[in-house]
């Protein structure tokens, strides 16, 4: 039979992905084998994972379980369909009803993933005049306006931003005097801010305070993803909005349900008639499958958990706190900041790489963060603490970060030198009146 030549597209393929893994560039799945907690089992071993988003341990408590478990046999495995067309069962609506309260706002709306809702969310509010124009010949002008995006953003608002019709001016990570120049430069009234409440790789978090005051200013709207901050920042653990007491100047909170509550998921918070509006015309909502009733059960039980249990956000951050102490004795150089996401950086990828084969070896699971995660040389460890992490855990961890810092060394972060007292006095107040064990 007469062989049919590779289509180009595919020859490309194969020719990037030959030297990606030339360079040592494409990184194995490790093959889990028991539910996320701090001890698991990989490649039919178990270790102690430092990776996990599972902050409060809610996805294993039994009565988030039970409570899913229920549902799931009620309204089996998925509701094969979109909310419009027969998947719009009440406990998502008694979910969205929930989230809204949680983060003390009108209305909410979930999505399928976290990804997902960012994916949906940024061009289906950009884009809402382009969106009557096209569908529905409604005479408006198709100016969709200017989206103002921090460099380091998560990828699925990057994604979003993308998708929309809108124009986007990046601004320099964390750069309130950069994001000023552009907003006063702009000449579009019609112009959003969106960006990580808490970034994910660095665990630093967006200046609200400093953001929302230039949105004011400029007449800006203000879009936070708050995926890992959901659940753990702030007096009431409403997010990095709530730590710093601007909720009610962030425009659209959204949040993800795969980290802190445990299960799987996005929504976005804000008011009514704009998730009316986002209900009838995104397309990452109207377009796929409603979140699984077994999720929505599961996740209205964890949030119940989260509110009354205030204790698991408190040892998290005493685990914070132990950690952090620990790095500071051992001279190991750590961003200083209160954050349950820590990056201790190695620079290149093949570092990293080796880092994280020298912890495997001591039964300690952290994953390394290369490119395309991370820009290139910075390559890091990423730990992220859950509170169901004991301080032998953290113990083990440190005596494997120390072989790490003798043997190859971590990157120095620039910081000027500081004390522990130093670093413990930087704690929000929240954080400090939490704090029990740590001293
Ligand atoms: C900042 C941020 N936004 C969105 C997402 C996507 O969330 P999900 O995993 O629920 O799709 C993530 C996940 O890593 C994230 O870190």
């Amino acid at each position: 039979m007469k062989k049919i030549p590779t289509p180009p597209v595919l020859q490309d393929i194969t020719h990037c992905f030959d030297w990606l893994d030339r360079q040592n560039l494409i990184p194995d799945e490790p093959l889990i084998d028991s539910p996320p907690a701090p001890e698991f089992v990989l490649n039919d071993r178990t270790v102690i994972s430092f990776s996990s988003n599972n902050y409060l341990g809610l996805s294993r408590r039994p009565e988030v379980i039970e409570a899913a478990s229920q549902a799931l046999h009620r309204f089996t495995m998925g509701t094969c369909e979109s909310r419009r067309l027969g998947g719009n069962i009440a406990l998502l609506e008694a979910l969205e009803e929930r989230l809204a309260r949680f983060k003390g706002v009108e209305s909410a709306m979930i999505f399928a993933t976290g990804l997902l809702a960012n994916v949906a969310v940024i061009p289906g509010l950009m884009d809402a005049q382009w969106y009557c124009n096209r569908f529905y010949g409604r005479p408006w002008s198709e100016e969709v306006g200017t989206l103002f995006s921090d460099t380091l953003n998560h990828r699925s608002i990057q994604m979003g931003i993308r998708l929309s019709h809108a124009s986007c001016l990046k601004y320099r990570h964390g750069d309130m005097a950069h994001l000023e120049m552009l907003l006063a430069g702009c000449q579009t009234d019609r112009k959003m801010i969106v960006t990580d409440g808490i970034f994910s790789m660095d665990g630093d978090l967006a200046p609200l305070p400093e953001i929302t005051a230039l949105a004011k200013t400029y007449q800006a709207a203000v879009m936070v993803d708050d995926a890992h901050g959901t659940g753990i920042f702030g007096q009431h653990g409403r997010g990095v909005a709530d730590h710093f007491g601007v909720e009610d100047q962030i425009d659209i909170h959204m949040g993800t349900l795969s980290k802190a509550v445990g299960a799987m998921g996005g929504f976005i918070a804000t008011d009514s008639k704009t998730v009316a509006f986002l209900k009838s015309t995104a397309s990452g909502y109207r377009f796929t499958s409603s979140l699984p009733a077994e999720q929505a059960a599961g996740i209205l039980c964890a949030i119940d958990i989260m509110e009354q249990e205030p204790q698991l956000r408190q040892q998290l951050w005493d685990n914070v706190a132990y950690l952090l102490k620990g790095l500071h004795e051992r001279q190991i150089p750590y961003p200083n900041r209160w954050s349950p996401i820590i990056p201790l950086f190695l620079g290149s990828a093949e570092k990293a790489f080796r880092a994280e084969q020298l912890l495997l070896k001591r039964g300690l699971s952290c994953i390394a963060i290369i490119p395309p995660l991370v820009q290139n040389n910075r390559s890091r460890l990423r730990i992220t603490l859950n509170a169901t992490h004991t301080s032998n855990h953290i113990d083990r961890l440190l005596e494997g970060l120390e072989e790490i810092e003798k043997t190859m060394g971590f990157q120095p972060n620039g910081e000027p030198p500081h004390t522990w007292q130093q670093v413990q006095s930087m704690a929000p107040a929240y954080i400090s009146i939490m704090q029990s064990k740590v001293t």
